[in-house]
């Protein structure tokens, strides 16, 4: 024990039990720094300090790991390498590349290598955008590069405060080992800087939320719509649909940048995802991989380093978004990362509080969810981080602990349904259980454009709400005992649903809906109800009604291409013309 304490980085095993690992003998002790255990130097992160042992948290299988092998404490924490060339990467949860499915279906990197997130030999065209002798603020631009086909500002990191430049490079290709700028201080600076990923990075100002974040999927949009800078999680049991509809989410936001967040998946599942990804391009023929960043971490990988995974995946968000860009992390899914949080507290002896997670999950996810927003970044641009999880209850129940947790902190609730998902109502969006603590303001928000959208979206809510109480009743009494307008209601929210709420992710021209699309449809579903409810005055049946051919041929309405919107201009003509007549 002597020789090693005189060196206070090195100690030793003392007890291992699973994924976690005992040691001791360190003089410093210190708390969320990365260790290399064993002779595989695998990785790990020193999760807490009991007495004078580390509780380390191996990010590797610790299969060859044995007691009384050697430990040596970096005493830094982990942190993300940040700058450009991360857009269309996919990399581990230690920011490892993965360049091939090769990686993802087994053939790991030997473990314990630390690979340098960046490829040396990729150049950039650096842009300078400061004099000789010019003074920067903290965190302040200096020139720029292009990263596909964005901008890249290369801005000071964080924290370090401001300097007069003594020297800047000309404009030029560079790459990651080049100094860009030097300071008259001494300090230079490249491309690139490493960033604690537990820690969110710095911004001038939190500000309100409220432009609205488009999805192109109507029934979040319309029904359930979030806010740039806003949280949501999409819960719901086995096969819902929850992957299928964070990937609609991922492929067609109206955002800069998706970090998508795989965690826990199966290899052969994320394979899928990014040969399609691979594949697709967005409104402008940019592929999409060319706005996203995908951190991996599939089931066959280490349970612990889903929890890197997932604040890697932020700590990129933030990166980008300090950039100025609107950035949206998607995780898939969260219970993945709790489930390892609550093994490594297990094999702790915590205490646990509820099905065995420790009493600080709901903090951490707190804390975690607090780092999405819209802010005014130090640069005083404006820029937002919205955060997307799924969340997966067993039996889609969900009163279990993570799903309450998460509930707590978030503003969007999607409640994927078992029952719709096997009646193949997709997306399986509960309207009777999701929520929007968003939906006023974003009614707000979209008033000028759209000025009837508040009150649409109202009155078609309150249909489906109203046919939930009624189907109380049917199933107590039958149909027969409603009266013909509380009939046209049931006959009503069938069609909202079959016509608007359902959406096809595999169809070419449903997958994706704009929100000038959106109000379209709403106008129209909106006349139809007026005109159902006119006929009904008239003395019609309900049924009678919907089984107009008119009316008929508007069941259709989710399948006009975007190119052909005058469609519903010609629809919502022909009904207005209908109830006036009614009305006139
Ligand atoms: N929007 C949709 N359009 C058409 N089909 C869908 C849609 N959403 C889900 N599905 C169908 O449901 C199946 C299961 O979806 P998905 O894999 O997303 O479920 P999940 O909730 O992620 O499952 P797991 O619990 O295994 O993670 C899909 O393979 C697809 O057939
Ligand atoms: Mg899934």
């Amino acid at each position: 024990m002597k020789s090693i304490a005189k060196n206070n980085h090195v100690g030793k095993v003392s007890r291992i039990s699973g994924s976690v690992v005992f040691a001791t003998g360190f003089e410093i002790l210190a708390k969320n720094t990365i260790v290399r255990i064993g002779r595989d130097q695998i990785l790990g992160e020193v999760v807490q300090i009991l007495d004078d042992t580390l509780v380390i948290q191996s990010y590797e299988e610790t299969d060859g790991v044995r007691v009384g092998d050697f430990v040596h404490n970096t005493n830094e924490p982990y942190y993300a390498t940040l700058g450009p060339g991360l857009l269309g990467k996919m990399v581990d949860g230690l920011q490892r590349p993965m360049e091939s499915l090769a990686d993802l279906q087994g053939a790991f990197l030997k473990k314990g290598t630390l690979v340098d997130p960046f490829d040396h030999s990729l150049e950039f065209e650096f842009h300078p955008l400061v004099n000789i002798g010019d003074k920067i603020p903290e965190s302040g631009e200096f020139g720029y590069v292009m990263e596909k086909k964005f901008k890249h500002p290369i801005m000071l990191p964080p924290l370090l405060g401001g300097g007069k430049v003594k020297w800047i490079a000309e404009k030029g290709w560079y790459n990651a080992d080049d100094r860009i700028v030097e300071f008259e201080d001494g300090r230079k600076f490249g491309f690139y800087h490493k960033w604690e990923i537990r820690k969110p990075r710095k911004v001038k100002a939190r500000m309100r939320v409220d432009k609205p974040f488009i999805t192109g999927q109507r029934v979040l949009d319309s029904f359930f719509p979030i806010a740039k800078g806003g949280t949501s999680i999409v819960s719901g049991g086995f096969g819902t649909g929850k992957t299928v509809l964070e990937q609609a989410i991922a492929k067609h936001s109206r955002v800069d940048i998706i970090v998508l967040v795989l965690i826990g998946e199966r290899g052969n599942e994320v394979a899928s995802v990014l040969s399609e990804f691979a594949e697709l391009t967005d409104e402008d023929g940019n592929p999409l991989m060319d706005r996203t960043v995908i951190i991996v971490n599939t089931s066959n990988m280490p349970v612990a380093a889903r929890e890197s995974s997932i604040f890697l995946g932020m700590t990129i968000g933030e990166y980008y978004r300090d950039l100025g860009l609107d950035v949206a992390v998607l995780a898939d899914s969260m219970s993945r990362w709790a489930e390892a949080v609550r093994e490594i507290s297990g094999r702790l002896e915590e205490m646990p509080v509820e099905e065995g997670y420790p009493s600080y999950m709901p903090k951490n996810f707190g804390e975690f969810f607090e780092r999405a927003g819209n802010f005014l970044l130090m640069t005083e641009k404006e820029a937002s981080l919205t955060f997307i999880a799924a969340i997966s209850p067993q039996g889609g129940d969900f009163t279990e602990p993570v799903t309450q947790a998460a509930l707590r902190v978030t503003g969007g609730f999607w409640a994927l349904n078992t029952e719709l998902a096997r009646s193949r109502h997709f997306p399986s969006v509960d309207w009777r259980q999701s929520y929007s603590l968003y939906g006023e303001l974003i009614s707000t928000a979209l008033q000028n454009e759209y000025p009837k959208w508040g009150s649409i979206r109202s009155d078609l809510l309150l249909i489906l709400k109203q046919e939930e109480e009624l189907e109380q009743n049917v199933r107590l009494l039958g149909r027969d005992s409603l009266s013909e307008e509380q009939k046209a209601v049931l006959d009503m929210a069938r069609f909202i649903k079959l016509t608007f709420m359902q959406q096809d992710s595999f169809d070419e021209i449903d997958q994706d809906s704009s929100i000038g699309k959106q109000y379209l449809m709403l106008q129209t579903l909106h006349l139809i109800w007026k005109y159902v409810l006119s006929e009904i005055r008239k003395g019609r049946t309900s049924r009678g009604v919907f089984e107009e051919k008119d009316i008929v041929t508007l069941s259709r309405i989710r399948e006009v291409p975007e190119t052909n919107l005058v469609k519903y201009d010609e629809w919502i003509t022909m009904l207005t013309s209908k109830i006036e007549v009614n009305e006139p």
